[in-house]
Parts: C-alpha cells; structure tokens; sequence
C-alpha cells in the first residue's frame, strides 16, 4: 500500500464543517441503514454481472469519495482489479482505511487525503480507470466546483457508479426519519441531470458513461439517456 498524503485545501460541507468524527458519528451512523452500505455486497454482484454481461474487463478501480470502504472492499472483491485509487477528503476516513488489513496487506491501493476539487492524477486522465465509484458524496460540493469535478471523473474513469440524493430525496428522509444533513446541498433532479449530461450518459441504474470514452461501450441508443 502506497500512502499519500497531499498538501491541500480540504473539501467541508455546506456548513463549512470537515467531515471529522461528528460527521461520521452525527450523520453517517452505524452504516447499516444506508445505501451502499449494508447492501454493498449486492451492489457489486450486480455491477460484475452487468460488465460481465457487456464484457467490460475492470483492471483498474477508483474511489471518489471512499469513507468507510465498504462499498470499495466488496467491489474490489468482485473485479480483482489490479490496481485500486481511492481519494477522499476525510482525514478520518483517510487514516481509517490505512489501517484495514485489507488495504494493508497489498500494494494495489493508493489511497490519496485531498478534496475531489484539488484531486489530479496526470496518469488517470492519459490512461483512465474502467470503473470509477461516486457513490453519495458530490452533494457536499459546492455549485461552482460542480462541472470541472464531473468533467475530471469522467475523464479519470470510462464508467461511474454513481448516485447522488435529490432535494425530493431529502425531502422523503426528513419525513421518514426525521434524517436532516446540514453538510449536503440539496438540488433538484433536473440539476443534477443537466450537470450529469455534460460529461456522461446513464446506462443503466447507478451507471454512467464516460462521454470521453468516445465509440466504445454501451452502444444501443435506446439506453444511453
Ligand atoms: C455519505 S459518505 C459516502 C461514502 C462512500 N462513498 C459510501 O458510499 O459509503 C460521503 C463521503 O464523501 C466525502 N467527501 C465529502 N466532500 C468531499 C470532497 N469535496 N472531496 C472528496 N470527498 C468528499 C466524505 O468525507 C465522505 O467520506
């Protein structure tokens, strides 16, 4: 394992707060309610099966956002890549991933402590990752890093899995459960589409298409939105 730790401005949230031990404990929890998390396992079956399916061979992994690393364990589990980059800007996340066994034992991680605004890898963008995972994070970036960060993704990686929660979606968990987070912005759909549409197209549920990638890839039309 490779540690990097990068001199930079570290990404907060909308409440100016960095994601520290208050975020992981105040908002994220246990894990085991959300999303990503206490499913991801299932979450990774079903994107190996699918890439199986279109046979997209995945050697290269990268992590925008990683957190606690269970999304990214099972993933890395499933497509054995040989090569895993995972960036986030939580200095506690950052150390806590380190110290996984996991992690620790092979020497495919490169784990890098930056925001995705600062992030930049010189050989991501000349050679890029097959998969990339976004999974709930760029709803603590502020409105004017947006399109440069969705630009810098796809060109680092030819596929994202990516989700994002919508100002409907915050809406629902207010409701439901009384779930409020004051790091998040909360945005419409229709923005985060149109921001989305820019650089990528959606082929299937949680999947987007580098528009970088050019000809290759998802090719029926009927699918790429
Ligand atoms: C809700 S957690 C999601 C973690 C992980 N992707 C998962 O699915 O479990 C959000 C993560 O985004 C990270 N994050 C927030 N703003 C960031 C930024 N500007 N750059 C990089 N990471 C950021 C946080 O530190 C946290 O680890």
């Amino acid at each position: 394992m490779k540690s990097l730790l990068k001199k930079t401005i570290i990404g907060t949230g909308k409440n100016g707060k960095k994601f520290d031990s208050e975020y992981w404990k105040e908002i994220y929890g246990s894990g085991l309610d959300v999303d990503g998390s206490y499913n991801a396992k299932q979450h990774a079956a079903y994107l190996h099966a699918l890439f199986q399916l279109m046979e997209i061979p995945v050697y290269k992994i990268a992590d925008f956002g990683f957190g606690k690393g269970i999304l990214l364990r099972e993933f890395t589990k499933a497509f054995a890549p040989v090569k895993v980059y995972a960036v986030d800007a939580s200095e506690d996340a950052f150390f806590e991933l380190q110290k996984k066994d996991w992690v620790k034992k092979s020497d495919k991680y490169h784990v890098f402590h930056s925001s995705l605004e600062d992030f930049k890898l010189a050989k991501l963008e000349k050679e890029p990752v097959e998969l990339g995972i976004c999974n709930s994070v760029i709803q603590y970036l502020p409105d004017s890093v947006l399109p440069e960060v969705m630009e810098k993704l796809a060109k680092y990686c030819n596929y994202l899995y990516f989700t994002v929660p919508t100002k409907s979606d915050y809406d629902e968990m207010r409701k439901e459960m009384q779930f409020v987070d004051p790091y998040a912005f909360e945005r419409s759909q229709k923005y985060y589409r149109k921001l989305v549409s820019r650089d990528f197209e959606v082929v299937g549920y949680n999947l987007l298409q580098s528009k970088w990638l050019g000809e290759k890839g998802f090719k029926e039309e009927f699918f790429r939105i």
